[in-house]
C-alpha cells in the first residue's frame, strides 16, 4: 500500500522521512523515493525494491535539507522501477509530487499535456499531476492556486503532497475522496505530513486529519487548512492516545469504521501491481500459470468460512461468467469431511483473511491429499494458508483489527475478478477488446466505493430508524445474492439482531410467511441482470405489509416510488456491483451496533482468527 511522509522544520529531513516510511513498511510496496530541497533546488533519490535500497542510494549520494517528501509505491500504472517511483518531478525541476490513488482520466490529461509539448518521463498516472501544477503555476504564480486548479482536473480519489523550490517555505497537501488519507502532525517549530499516523507518532501526538476535499498549507511554524475552493477551515486538532492500539484507530470511533473507510485505499492497493491499465491486462505471476496449465484446469473449488465464503460465492459467478470454468463453493468445515471429488485437474482455492482458520487449512489439506492444485487468497502475510498454497494472491489490505471483516471481504472480490480475467485470457476465452473493457471497469471501483462512503450520513439515518428491530430479512439475487448473506452476517455478528438472508426467488417457497411490519426486508436491487426479478420480490413483500430498505442505483425512479428507505449507490458495472453494494450494508450494520452501544470491534463469542475446529 502506498505511503507518504513529509517534513518541514529545523532538522535534517532525510532521516526523518526514511524513518517515517519504515513505519509504513508493513503495508507493502515495491519501490520508494524521497525529494529534499537542498540549497534551493529539488534533489530526488528513488529506486525499485525495498527501503534498504533507497537508504543505500542516499548513503552513496546524500541529500541534506530541512524540507522534504517521501513515498513508498505499489505499482498501478507502469512497472515498479526507479523511473516510475515517486516523487515525480515536473519539466522545470521546480515542482515535485507524491500521490496515493488513481487518476482515472490520466490518459486524456496525458494526451492533452503531450499535445501542449510536455515530455513525460514515466508511465505513471501521477506524473500528470506534477505537469498540471507546473502549467498552472506559470499563469497563477501561486502554488496553492495551481494545486487547486489541478485537483479540479483530476477524476478519482487522491491524497497528494507537493513541494516546490519556487515557494520553499511550505508543503501543500490535499485529500479528495478516500484513497489517500492525509494527516498533519503538529509540533514546535516543525510540522509533518503523512498518509498514516504511525509514520509520525514518534515525533508528535497532535494531529489534524484532512477530510475529503480539503487541503493544508504546512509551513515550519503554521498549518492552514482550506476547502478545495479556498474557503478557510478551522480543523479540529486531535490528541492521539499514547496507547499504540488506540493510536492506530486515529480519527475513528472503532476499528471497524476505520476499516470500512479504508476500502478506497485497500481496493486501490488490491489492483496495484496486478493491473496494467494501458495494456488492459492482468498480471498474477504469483500463480505460476501459463496458457497450457490454465487450459488443463477442469474445475475450481473455492473453499472458505463465513465472510470469506461469501466472497467465494461471488467468485463462482465471476469465474464461470468470465472464464467459463465450472466452480463450486464449499464451506470449509463441510468440505474437509465430504470426501470431495477432486483430482489433479481441480484447483482448490482457499480464501482466508487470517490464513490460519483451522477448517480452511484442513480443507486445503484435503484438496492436496487428493492431488489438487492448491491456491489461496490470503491477507495475513506468512500465514499457513499462504505458505502451503502453490500459488497465493496476497490481499494487500493491511492488518484487519475489527473482528467483523470488511476490507478483507471486498479485496478478494476484486482478486477473484482479476483471477477470472486472467484465466479467461490465458485460456483464450475472451479477446483483447473484452479484456480491455473488463480491466478498464476496475479503474472506477475505488471512487465508486468512495462515493458510497460519502453517503454515510444517509445510512446512519436509516440505522437510527431500524435499530430497535429484532429481526431482518436480506434478499438478493444472482451476483448480489452473496452480498445479502454478507449483509445479514455483518448485522447479526455485531448487533445481535437476528438477520436471515435468502435468494429472493426462494421467498415464495416458505420465508414469505415471516413478513410483517416487524420484519424489515433489506433488498439488493442494483442495476444488474436480476433487477426486474428483484422488483417483483419487493412488490410481493410490500403487499404483505413488509417495510423495504433497498440498495438501489442513483436515479432509480421505480424503487423511489416503492419505498422511502433507500441506500443509494452510484451506477456501477454489474460484475463489480457486489463491491459497491457491500459498502452501505457494512455501514448499516456498523451504525446499528454503534448506536446500540455494543462492543463493535470485539463482539461477544467471536474471535478474529478461528484456529480451532
Ligand atoms: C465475519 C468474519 C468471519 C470470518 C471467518 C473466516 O465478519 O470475519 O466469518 O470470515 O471466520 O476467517 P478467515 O477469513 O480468517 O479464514
Amino acid at each position: 500500500m502506498c505511503g507518504i511522509v513529509g517534513y518541514i522544520g529545523g532538522r535534517d529531513a532525510t532521516p526523518i522521512i526514511l524513518n517515517g516510511l519504515k513505519r509504513l513498511e508493513y503495508r507493502g510496496y515495491d519501490s520508494a523515493g524521497l525529494a529534499v530541497l537542498e540549497n534551493g533546488h529539488i534533489e530526488i533519490r528513488r529506486d525499485a525494491g525495498k527501503l534498504s535500497q533507497l537508504e543505500a542510494l542516499v548513503n552513496d549520494m546524500p541529500i541534506k535539507g530541512k524540507i522534504g517528501i517521501g513515498h513508498t509505491r505499489w505499482a498501478t500504472h507502469g512497472e515498479p522501477n526507479a523511473r516510475n517511483a515517486h516523487p515525480h518531478i515536473g519539466s522545470t525541476g521546480d515542482f515535485v509530487v507524491v500521490h496515493n490513488g488513481i487518476v482515472e482520466n490520466y490518459l486524456t490529461l496525458r494526451e492533452e499535456l503531450i499535445a501542449e509539448g510536455t515530455k513525460f518521463n514515466s508511465e505513471t498516472d501521477t506524473e500528470t499531476i506534477v505537469h498540471l501544477i507546473e502549467k498552472y503555476y506559470a499563469s497563477s504564480g501561486s502554488l496553492v492556486e495551481s494545486v487547486k486548479k489541478t485537483l479540479a482536473q483530476l477524476k478519482g480519489s487522491h491524497g497528494i503532497v507537493v513541494m516546490s523550490s519556487k515557494e520553499p517555505d511550505k508543503i501543500v497537501a490535499a485529500r479528495v475522496g478516500n484513497a489517500g488519507g492525509v494527516v498533519i502532525g503538529l509540533s514546535e517549530d516543525e510540522n509533518f505530513v503523512a498518509s498514516d499516523l504511525p509514520a509520525i507518532l514518534e515525533h508528535t501526538r497532535r494531529a489534524i486529519f484532512l477530510e475529503s476535499r480539503q487541503m493544508a498549507v504546512v509551513t515550519r511554524g503554521e498549518v492552514a487548512v482550506y476547502d478545495i475552493n479556498g474557503k478557510d477551515i478551522h480543523p479540529q486538532v486531535q490528541n492521539i492516545a499514547w496507547d499504540p492500539v488506540a493510536a492506530e484507530k486515529g480519527e475513528y470511533r472503532h476499528f471497524m469504521q476505520k476499516e470500512i473507510h479504508e476500502q478506497v485505499r485497500s481496493l486501490t492497493d488490491t489492483l496495484a501491481g496486478r493491473v496494467d491499465f494501458d495494456e488492459g491486462s492482468v498480471l498474477l505471476h504469483e500463480l505460476n500459470l501459463d496458457s497450457d496449465k490454465a487450459k488443463r484446469i477442469q474445475k475450481i473449488i473455492i473453499t472458505a468460512c463465513g465472510t470469506a465464503a461469501h466472497a467465494g460465492m461471488v467468485g463462482k459467478l465471476l469465474i464461470e461468467h468470465i472464464a467459463r470454468i465450472p466452480v463450486e463453493v464449499a464451506i470449509a468445515s463441510e468440505f474437509r469431511y465430504a470426501d470431495p471429488l477432486v483430482d489433479k485437474n481441480t484447483v482448490v482455492l482457499a480464501i482466508s483473511q487470517s490464513g490460519e482458520t483451522a477448517d480452511t487449512l484442513a480443507a486445503m489439506e484435503e484438496g492436496r491429499s487428493k492431488g489438487a492444485i492448491l491456491w489461496s487468497i490470503v491477507n495475513a502475510i506468512g500465514s499457513q494458508a499462504m505458505r502451503i498454497a502453490e500459488g497465493c494472491i496476497a490481499m494487500q489490505v493491511g492488518p484487519e483489527i475489527g473482528v467483523a471483516s470488511t476490507k478483507a471481504f471486498t479485496a478478494p472480490l476484486l482478486d477473484l475478478y482479476l483471477l477470472a480475467v486472467y484465466l479467461a485470457d490465458l485460456r483464450g476465452v475472451i479477446d483483447s477488446k473484452q479484456r480491455y473493457s473488463l480491466v478498464n471497469d476496475l479503474m472506477l471501483v475505488p471512487s465508486l466505493v468512495g462515493e458510497c462512503l460519502d453517503r454515510e450520513a444517509a445510512v446512519l439515518d436509516l440505522a437510527k430508524k431500524f435499530r430497535h428491530m429484532r429481526h431482518m430479512l436480506y434478499l438478493g439475487r444472482g451476483i448480489n445474492m452473496p452480498i445479502a448473506y454478507e449483509g445479514a452476517l455483518k448485522l447479526k455478528e455485531i448487533s445481535y439482531i437476528h438477520a436471515e438472508a435468502y435468494p429472493a426467488g426462494e421467498m415464495k417457497h416458505g420465508p414469505i410467511a415471516l413478513i410483517d411490519k416487524s420484519m424489515p426486508v433489506v433488498a439488493l436491487t442494483p442495476n444488474d441482470p436480476w433487477y426486474d426479478k428483484m422488483i417483483s420480490q419487493i412488490e410481493q413483500a410490500m403487499a404483505r405489509g413488509g417495510e423495504v430498505i433497498a440498495v438501489a442505483t442513483d436515479g432509480d425512479k421505480l424503487i423511489r416510488d416503492l419505498t422511502d428507505h433507500i441506500m443509494w449507490i452510484p451506477k456501477t458495472p454489474w460484475l463489480l456491483s457486489p463491491v459497491v453494494t457491500s459498502i452501505p450494508l457494512q455501514l448499516f450494520a456498523y451504525h446499528i451496533a454503534s448506536l446500540l452501544g455494543l462492543d463493535v470491534d470485539q463482539p461477544r463469542n467471536l474471535a478474529k482468527s478461528v484456529t480451532v475446529e
